[in-house]
């Protein structure tokens, strides 16, 4: 191919580049053109049903657990549908027609959600693949160390645990709180202050913690750190590097308030983008402290065949860290479509709702007597997960208790194990309150 149709087919030459602006009218006409015969009503972002109703989840059920893995929105199911048939009726065409400017769209959308340059975002799979592709590839010279916290998921604390038995790096670990629901943020910043010491070159934690619910104050821990590293050399600065995958698709803020350098996050979730999708965003210079694992399928491969020059600017970052190999591309091409349906309802809307839902029923629950909580009351140090004990009741009892109510809970898959419940966008105020009945009878 030659460069001139290289860079066409890629929709790179000037003005070809789709960008979020041409990307948003297509999706919100497709949406509106495309909804099924039996509910015609264009959907209304502002109304919490018909949020609901954009998804296909039982309603013989309350969902209380759906934070796990996302059923998909309409808009989402829509494209996910349309690249599958796409794809199955000739796959070479429709990916030799799209690949060049569908990642572009997905990462033009994940910007305007996070306010971040889209060509400092890498697509991956899964939260677990972003911390495996971070954790593994994160650059330490001889005696650098890496900070973390026994509060993380295993995708962290195993990457983190691969990392050091490859290369022999070294990985401490310190406590931000013992009892969760007292947590503070003086605690957390004194505690991490008090642990990172000059031969710390990387900072691993996770924002909303599966564990407990606790949700630690980035943007106060960030700005200890830039205190920090304001007395080192660039190449000794601690690296600020995130699981968001509970605070992504709740939470209204963007990268430069959370001010990590490197986050981590499944689309699949929180942000109902398409099961198998997640992203890695990194800061501009903290890229170069990280070496790519595994090969990109981006435009470095239309150097290496000679269609773009070597210092093309259509390689960044985020390309260069997107894995490549053929993906399940009818998904991951609908995550704009995702980032796009929050946008629609807006994040501060989202933020308040999620917040509201949950401090309702923390507030139910710390009324009971046989009810412990393990989560902060404080929405600034918690988000959509509350992690509780009933008294006499093994955490497994409890959601057995309710899924008898066809209530659907999770108990947390740590060795200390609590109950759970993750009120969401899915749920409104009676699945709460008939969710905290059922737990009040256990009393
Ligand atoms: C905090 C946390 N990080 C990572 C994961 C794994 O996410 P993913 O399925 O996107 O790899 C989970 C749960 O599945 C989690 O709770």
């Amino acid at each position: 191919m030659r460069r001139r149709d290289f860079l066409r087919h890629a929709g790179l030459l000037a003005g070809t580049a789709p960008a979020l602006g041409a990307l948003a009218p297509t999706i919100r006409s497709r949406r509106a053109g495309t909804v099924d015969h039996e509910r015609p009503r264009p959907f209304d972002p502002t109304s919490w049903s018909d949020v609901r109703d954009q998804f296909a989840l039982t309603r013989s059920h309350i969902h209380m657990a759906s934070f796990l893995l996302a059923s998909h929105p309409r808009p989402v199911a829509e494209a996910i549908e349309r690249h599958r048939k796409g794809f199955d009726k000739d796959p070479a065409t429709y990916w030799g027609e799209h690949f060049r400017s569908a990642e572009p769209n997905v990462r033009a959308a994940i910007g305007t959600y996070l306010g971040a340059d889209p060509a400092h975002i890498a697509l991956t799979d899964s939260t677990t693949m972003g911390l495996g592709l971070v954790y593994g590839g994160l650059a330490l010279r001889p005696g650098q160390e890496i900070l973390t916290t026994p509060h993380g998921h295993w995708s962290t604390l195993e990457s983190l645990n691969l990392r050091a038995k490859r290369t022999g790096a070294k990985v401490n670990t310190v406590a931000l709180y013992d009892d969760p629901a007292e947590t503070s943020v003086d605690m957390v910043v004194s505690r991490m202050r008090g642990a990172i010491t000059d031969q710390t070159r990387v900072l691993a934690v996770t924002w909303v913690h599966s564990s407990t619910g606790v949700k630690l104050p980035l943007s106060d821990m960030a700005e200890a750190l830039q205190d920090i590293n304001s007395g080192r050399e660039k190449k000794d600065h601690v690296l600020f590097c995130v699981d968001g995958v509970h605070g992504l698709g709740i939470e209204d803020v963007t990268v430069e308030d959370l001010g990590c350098d490197f986050l981590m996050a499944g689309t699949h979730k929180w942000m109902f983008g398409p099961r198998g999708t997640g992203l890695i965003w990194g800061r501009r210079d903290a890229w170069d402290a990280l070496d790519p694992i595994i090969p990109t399928f981006g435009p470095s491969v239309g150097v290496w065949i000679g269609a773009l020059p070597p210092d093309t600017p259509y390689i960044t970052p985020g390309s260069v860290h997107t894995p490549g190999g053929f993906h399940s591309f009818d998904h991951r091409w609908a995550v704009g479509e995702a980032f796009q349906f929050h946008l629609d309802i807006g994040k501060d809307r989202i933020q308040q709702r999620i917040h509201g839902l949950n401090t309702r029923a923390k507030e139910a629950l710390a009324s009971m007597p046989h009810v412990r909580m393990y989560t902060p009351m404080s929405p600034s140090l918690s988000a959509g997960i509350i992690c509780f004990d009933v008294d006499e009741y093994a955490p497994s009892d409890v959601v057995e208790h309710l899924r008898s109510q066809s209530i659907i809970a999770s108990t947390t898959p740590y060795r200390e194990s609590y109950a759970r419940l993750a009120p969401s966008l899915l749920n409104n105020e009676g699945e709460v309150d008939r969710t905290i009945d059922a737990i009040a009878e256990l009393g």
